[in-house]
Parts: structure tokens; sequence; C-alpha cells
């Protein structure tokens, strides 16, 4: 095990002033968890993507606190070097500071080191509140997912002028708030380059162009494990979903025909015990 990744030290990765640019990836579980920090990603975010990419619903919505409990837990027992982020799902911050304060507690209760949350100047007082409960936040601004449907639909942000220097104003806002760093989702890379000049703190950009200080993509997204979706924005690393199921074929193919197990996968018992079971008796 190395040394665990800190939020300070986040903090301090801002690309255009030198640092390396950062690495985040979601994980899910732990067996995820475990391999993406093989890897040496920075930071392992159970986003709330959770919902749609492993408990099969159509947006994110649905996602409970009760669920990233159960999965930031499963990603902490990794023991992951990587930071852990864990998103706070959608009205979760959005009724009091209480409340919010105390579903943000689970999640570090959980393992997570700090927790992400959708929004931009409207989310001000519960990131303050969360900063003075000593609980490190990552904003989140652009396409913000759990908006769906007030955005109308999974639409690239900031297309405009006018939205575009929104976008600014909202990430000035999160860093003044006390956020460490801000995911840009779904913007045009001009802007995202903009917000990134615009902030003392890093950005890490999906489907935001290069111009950010570190890049995040989901886990099933970049190793081809999921078809149904494939935004532009996703470079897929590996096929694994076609290797999958040709590997599960396979092993269909071999129990139906009576290949799998042979005699080196199966337990025998020795001979004297077989003999007094009457086995192998002529
Ligand atoms: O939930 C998630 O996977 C996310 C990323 C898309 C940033 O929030």
């Amino acid at each position: 095990m190395g040394t665990r990744l800190t939020v300070p030290a986040v903090r301090a990765r801002k690309a255009r002033a030198g640092g390396e640019p950062l690495v985040m990836v979601t994980a899910y579980d732990a067996p995820g968890a475990r391999l993406a920090d093989a890897a040496g990603v920075d930071m392992l975010l159970v986003g709330d993507s959770l919902a749609m990419v492993v408990l099969g619903y159509p947006d994110t919505l649905s996602v409970t606190v009760e669920d990233m409990v159960h999965h930031t837990a499963a990603v902490a027992r990794a023991e992951p070097d990587a930071l852990i982020v864990a998103d706070l799902p959608w009205l979760s911050y959005h009724v009091s500071p209480q409340d919010t304060i105390c579903n943000a507690a689970r999640l570090i209760r959980a393992g997570a080191q700090a927790v992400k949350l959708e929004g931009g100047t409207g989310r001000v007082p519960m990131i303050e509140a969360l900063v003075a409960a000593e609980i490190p936040v990552m904003g989140h601004v652009g396409l913000t997912p759990q908006s769906v449907h007030a955005l109308g639909g999974f639409r690239v942000q900031g297309r405009t002028a006018e939205a575009a220097m929104q976008l600014v104003e909202s990430a000035k806002a999160l860093e003044h708030a006390g956020c460490f760093a801000v995911v840009l989702e779904g913007v045009p890379a001009d802007v995202a380059g903009l917000i990134t000049e615009a902030v003392g703190v890093p950005t890490v950009g999906i489907g935001a162009g290069p111009d950010c200080d570190g890049q995040v993509l989901v886990y099933h997204d970049l190793l081809g494990l999921q078809d149904d979706l494939r935004p532009r924005f996703v470079r897929r690393y590996a096929d694994l979903g076609d290797a999958t199921v040709e590997a599960l074929g396979r092993f269909a193919a071999d129990v139906r025909s009576g290949r799998f197990p042979s005699p080196q996968e199966s337990y025998s018992l020795n001979s004297t015990e077989a003999a007094a079971l009457g086995l192998y008796a002529s």
C-alpha cells in the first residue's frame, strides 16, 4: 500500500500552474476499486451514475443515500491509495443544511474522504455548511444529471455566451464557498477552458474537452462494459463487454458438452475412503 492522496494535495494539482493532470474514474465496488487503484488513478468517484450503470435505472434520480453508503463502503474496503469521493444523491442536499451534513457524514463514515454535489450558486449555503463541518466538497457544474428534467434532457450546457458566463460565475461561487475541485460535465471545450482559467482550484472534465486540470470517465464506459449509451466524449480503452460475453459463451458450451469441469478441476476422495463407500468396486 502506498500513500493515500489527500484533499489538499488534489486542491494543489492545478495543471495550468504546472501540476500533473488529475485522473479520476468511477468505482462502485471493491474489485473495481482495486483494479483502478492498481492502475494508479488519483481519485475514485463513487458516482450516483451507480443508478444507471449498475442498478439499471434510466437516470440518477432513483439512487438513495443508503445505496451510496452501501457502495462507498464496498469501495473503501478495497483500501485504495486513491482519494475516495462519494456523490451526494438527489434530494440529499436540497432540503436543509442539517440534513445535508447528516447525509454527507454517512458517506464519510462509510469511507469517503470527500463528497461531490451538483449545482451552482444555489448550492453555496449547503457547501459552506459542509465545509464548516470539516467535510471536503467537490462541486459539479454544466450538465448536472440530477437536473435532467429541469434541463429537458441530458444536454450540453453553456452553449451561449450568457450561459457560459453563468457557468464561470457558478464555478467561482463554488470555489469561494470552499470546494476543493469542480467537475465540469458536458460543456464546450472553450467554456471549460474559461472556467479553468477563472478558478484557483482544479477542474475535472467529462465531455468538457482538454483544457481542464483533470479528466474523469465512467469505469464501465472506458472499459466497454456497456453498449446502450455511447456519448462522443467516451474513449474506449478495452472491449470487456464483448470479451465477457465470449468467455461466458465458452463456459456455457463447455458445461453443455460435458467438457467442464475436468478431473483436474474437481476434488477426489483417496482410494481408502472411496473403497469404504463402495466406489470403484468392479
Ligand atoms: O456519477 C458520476 O459518474 C459522475 C461523473 C459523470 C462525473 O458524476
